[in-house]
């Protein structure tokens, strides 16, 4: 079938890329712009590890057609860190040690970054809501709370001294 061009900005960077007007947004990041650190558990909306933000929201990229984000920017998990070091969040996890097998990882990355947007000093409640959505198979939540807790705490720090 003939292909639709659609222009993103990703990561910061115009693309235009050629789709088919069935294609998921979770596919076209993968297959057609390369950035495999956008994960497919499910394809069902429900393991969250395909989430990326779309404009300023985090969305799960297997429920969005790419159709239908023609002109919006994207950020994976790759837009995170563009020059090489880690980003805040991705610090905290290391420092947590929990990164445990990676797969669901950018999407939990994107969960406690959105919830720090909002929330100065989530409660481990409000942080295990925020990840309700994405799924651990290693099921080590227990490492990835705290990383939240970790982010916060840096977060609110920086805050203070600058
Ligand atoms: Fe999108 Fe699981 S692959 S939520």
């Amino acid at each position: 079938p003939p292909g639709r061009t659609i222009r993103l900005t990703v990561n910061g960077r115009p693309r235009r890329v050629v789709i088919e007007d069935r294609q998921l947004l979770a596919d076209v990041i993968r297959a057609e712009l390369h950035l495999t650190g956008t994960r497919i558990g499910c394809y069902n909306g429900d393991c969250g590890a395909c989430t990326v933000r779309v404009d300023s929201r985090i969305t799960k990229s297997c429920l969005v057609l790419a159709a239908s984000v023609d002109g919006a920017e994207i950020t994976t998990i790759e837009g995170i860190a563009p020059e090489g070091e880690l980003g805040d969040v991705q610090q905290a996890f290391w420092d947590s040690d929990a990164f445990q097998c990676g797969f669901c990882v950018a999407g939990q990355l994107f969960a406690i970054d959105d919830l720090l947007d909002t929330a100065e000093e989530p409660s481990e409640a409000e942080i295990r809501l925020a990840l309700q959505g994405n799924l651990c198979r290693c099921t080590g939540y227990v490492n990835i709370v705290e990383a939240a807790r970790l982010a916060a705490r840096r977060r609110q720090e920086k805050g203070r001294n600058s």
